[in-house]
């Protein structure tokens, strides 16, 4: 693995929305941290000059709320601006003369998927690609056969561990120190078991609908937005046998070993729903059948977990935002009497905030001998996202047989059709969820605290 800094960034679709949205923010945030010294190379056809990209960086970080005139001043130093349709090959003979006598570009594709191949194959012929990496945002095809079609199409002139496909997900240090806890706490591993554990469930919920991304949600819906990338991710690393060392491979072996545990989802399995009010979003087919939520079972067929249900929830216009996981203890016996004591849990939320909680059993405070359940919490900031693909670093990124298995997953129920029902906007998601896919003990709904 190229384990070298990268000596220039060059980003595709440099006046687009995803750049607005994420890069400029991240760059500047580099910049800040001391990270980025390098030319950072916009390329579209929109800008007339470089000035014009300037000025979109600053309107992104003033939009953003982050700008920061000192930083801003670094980067902006920084920009270099290639004029040009992506598709053609005199854009990138350009790029090859402003890359100058760089060894080591990372190429960052911030547009959309169906124009990666012309691109890869753009840039290999003007001679832009040895020493150099490949970065791409999710999604990483549609289905099986297209996320087979697109590694076809990298490999045909990246290696493997030249190319990052990011999960943002997996640039969150709170989804990173799910990993972080399991492996450095030796109380866990005792109970982190079947023999111990009765279910787990991850709960994505977000309190927003689409936000105006009617198009492209209307394509993918909630298994292929956030399931089948993030929330594997997060799966994965709960679910995961300990990596033998901390390298990105020795990582990334192991949790793809959880998805190849995991039999394709059946249609019992799985309930879809979607908000009253999408079908009047712009960019909604007046029909679709599109979920903007999703429960699912799956059950992951190793030592550890076998017999254990996984159950995974994610959905639009839910009451809270917040990701939360809770496994749930089986029950103890009691000597106590009858009394049904609570089933202990850990609970670990990842997003807005981090806590680690352990639920437990105490005796009553007011009442001998009567039981009460409480939390031991732990409660952190959460840290800012981390971009580690120019120092080369692929831990935080998604390889490829990970991407096929989480698809090999989701695919075939997905092509089936199962039906989608009608949720409340602010609800759980529909009551099927709470009839049909329902963990053991129900489901968690996460409480935000103000
Ligand atoms: C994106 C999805 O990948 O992740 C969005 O496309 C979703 O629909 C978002 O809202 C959630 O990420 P975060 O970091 O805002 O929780």
């Amino acid at each position: 693995m190229n384990t070298l800094q990268s000596d220039a960034f060059v980003f595709f679709g440099a006046m687009g929305d995803l750049a607005f949205k994420k890069i400029f923010p991240s760059l500047q945030a580099m910049v800040q941290r001391g990270n980025l010294k390098v030319p950072v190379i916009g390329v579209d056809r929109s800008a007339e000059n470089v000035d014009d990209l300037k000025a979109r960086a600053r309107s992104s970080l003033e939009k953003s709320g982050k700008f920061d005139a000192a930083a801003f001043e670094r980067l902006s130093s920084l920009l270099r601006y290639v004029r040009g349709d992506i598709t053609d090959l005199a854009t990138f003979q350009t790029l090859r003369k402003v890359l100058d006598d760089a060894q080591r570009p990372a190429f960052y594709m911030a547009v959309p998927p169906s124009i990666f191949p012309a691109v890869v194959a753009q840039l290999a012929k003007a001679g832009c690609t040895e020493g150099a990496r490949i970065i791409l945002e999710k999604p990483f095809g549609h289905d099986l056969p297209s996320a087979q079609q697109l590694n076809r199409v990298l490999f045909a002139t990246f290696a493997e561990d030249a190319i990052y496909r990011i999960d943002h997900y997996l640039g969150k240090r709170q989804v990173y120190n799910m990993v972080y806890f399991r492996f450095t706490n030796a109380f866990l591993e005792a109970f982190w078991n079947r023999h111990h554990i009765e279910s787990v469930q991850i709960t994505m919920a977000e309190n927003f609908g689409v936000q105006g991304r009617g198009g492209f949600y209307d394509e993918t819906g909630a298994v292929r937005d956030v399931i089948q990338n993030h929330l594997f991710q997060v799966l994965a690393n709960i679910a995961m046998e300990p990596p033998v060392r901390t390298d990105s491979e020795s990582i990334r072996d192991e949790k793809v070993k959880v998805l190849k545990a995991i039999q394709p989802l059946q249609p019992q399995d799985l309930v879809r729903g979607q908000f009253r009010g999408y079908l009047d979003e712009k960019g909604v087919a007046p029909n679709s059948q599109i979920e903007t939520f999703a429960a699912m079972r799956l059950e992951i067929d190793s030592w550890r977990w076998k017999g254990v249900p996984f159950y995974i929830r994610a959905g639009k216009l839910l009451p809270v935002t917040c990701t939360e996981i809770v496994a749930r203890l089986r029950r103890p016996p009691t000597i106590f009497g009858n009394q049904t004591l609570s089933q202990n849990h850990v609970r670990i939320r990842i997003n807005p905030d981090i806590n680690i909680a352990l639920g437990l059993n105490v005796m009553s405070p007011i009442a001998v001998g009567v039981g009460e359940s409480v939390e031991i919490l732990g409660s952190f900031l959460p840290p800012p996202e981390e971009m580690d693909a120019m120092a080369g670093d692929a831990t935080l990124f998604a390889r490829q047989d990970y991407v096929e298995a989480a698809w090999r997953i989701v695919d075939p129920v997905l092509k089936q059709g199962t039906p989608v029902y009608t949720y409340e906007p602010g609800s759980w998601g529909p009551d099927e969820a709470d009839q049909k896919v329902v963990p053991p003990g129900g489901w968690h709904n996460p409480v935000i605290s103000d």
